[in-house]
């Protein structure tokens, strides 16, 4: 669908379908911009399916499905049921709460860095490469391919939804079935080791499974962070005050996140395959067609949000839709909090003030789906 301004800006379009043609249908393909919709649809796994291989064609199927299974993100019930189960051992508060230090660390190591310098780019320096390390430290893959891993994230996030990176994906594989060996021999505490151990009713994770869901956590936790975090610098910026009060409010932190998590959503949009007849509003929707579901937009609903298109850092009642919703919601929303709340927490230890000097659509991720900054200069004193 041509999206008018979508590159510029695309909160003035959503506003318009909101408002003029919040279920619209081109073809096949439905695209949803109310929050009741989208929440109606997120929940309802039985008719709106996320089982896209299945639509591949099936040479390209077969040669994939023997790299990696399909992850999580993916799978329907039953089978996504049982992988979910298996892989959520490794994400429970608790584990997720014990890499707090090492996220500090991090982050002080790579703010050390610029320490001194008046102005850089936040997303080189800091938002870019903190979640590649974070989750190569908790996979227990050596910092030295740390760069790797960054490209290999950049070309799957590239293809998201709309394709597969066959060279990437069998270079990721190979990479991870690799380390799979060598933590067979010799089982640690990462994250790769407690996949190895997991089991659920007797059930363990294949080759492929452990595969499949580590490619899925660079695929789906790097770029998304990234993008939350410069989000968070952009919006403060735009209303200034914002980080002197987080300053001398530190408490407020998790608040204010929440909130550029609603009001600048680093996924803007999902999509599911219709697999039975049902009904969106009024709209009839039948096998075959495929819904975009907009979750940026839901998240700027007047009907549910007051002063819906106003950031307001200390935001009583927010159930925005930023990891989703249903079955499906973001494995790694306790992680990604945790990254954000302590990159905060140590930027307003380290400035009294951090400002965007240079904000330019230009300089955003050329993606209809995630929303961020590629660089992003800053001022800061
Ligand atoms: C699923 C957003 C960070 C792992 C999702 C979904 C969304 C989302 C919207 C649901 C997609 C759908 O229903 O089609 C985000 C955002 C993040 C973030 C906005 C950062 C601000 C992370 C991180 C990880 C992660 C750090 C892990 C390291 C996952 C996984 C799923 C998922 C495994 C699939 C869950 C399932 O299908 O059951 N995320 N995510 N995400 N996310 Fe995240």
């Amino acid at each position: 669908m041509e999206i008018p301004g979508y590159r510029e800006e695309p909160f003035e379009w959503y506003r318009k379908m909101r408002s003029e043609n919040p279920v619209y249908r081109e073809d096949n393909n439905v695209y949803i911009f109310k929050y009741r919709d989208v929440t109606a649809v997120l929940d309802d796994y039985r008719t709106f399916s996320s089982q896209f291989r299945d639509l591949m064609a099936p040479e390209m199927r077969r040669q994939l499905d023997e790299l990696s299974s399909p992850s999580i993100l993916i799978l329907d019930p039953p089978k996504h049921t049982k992988l979910r189960n298996l892989v959520s051992r490794a994400f429970t508060p608790m584990k997720i709460a014990s890499y707090e230090p090492e996220i500090r660390k991090i982050t002080n190591a790579l703010l050390d860095v610029v320490d001194g310098r008046s102005t850089f780019d936040i997303v080189k320096a800091l938002t870019y490469p903190l979640p590649v390390l974070v989750i190569s430290k908790i996979l227990g893959v050596p910092d030295r391919d740390m760069e790797k891993f960054k490209e290999w994230s950049d070309n799957l996030v590239r293809v998201l939804g709309f394709g597969v990176d066959m060279d990437t994906e069998r270079e990721m594989a190979q990479y991870f079935s690799g380390l799979i060996d060598e933590r067979k021999h010799s089982l640690s505490d990462d994250l790769i080791s407690l996949l190895i151990r997991a089991e659920v009713d007797g059930e363990h994770l294949t080759r492929q499974e452990i595969i499949g869901f580590s490619i899925l956590l660079l695929a789906a936790g790097n770029e998304t962070t990234t993008n939350l975090l410069s989000n968070a610098i952009v919006t403060f910026s735009e209303h200034p005050g914002s980080f002197e009060r987080l300053r001398e409010e530190r408490s407020l932190i998790p608040t204010a996140i929440e909130e550029v998590l609603r009001y600048r959503s680093p996924v803007q949009s999902t999509r599911r395959l219709v697999k039975r007849e049902g009904r969106i509003g009024d709209m009839k929707v039948e096998p075959g067609d495929f819904i975009f579901v907009y979750l940026q937009s839901a998240n700027r609903d007047e009907d549910v949000f007051p002063n819906s298109e106003e950031f307001i850092i200390d935001r009583k009642e927010n159930r925005h839709v930023a990891f989703g919703e249903g079955i499906h919601f973001c494995l790694g929303a306790p992680l990604a909090r945790l990254e954000a709340r302590v990159a905060m927490e140590e930027l307003t230890k380290r400035y009294g003030d951090i400002r965007a000097v240079h904000v330019s659509p230009e300089d955003r991720v050329d993606s209809f789906i995630m929303y961020g900054y590629r660089r992003l200069e800053v001022q800061a004193s």
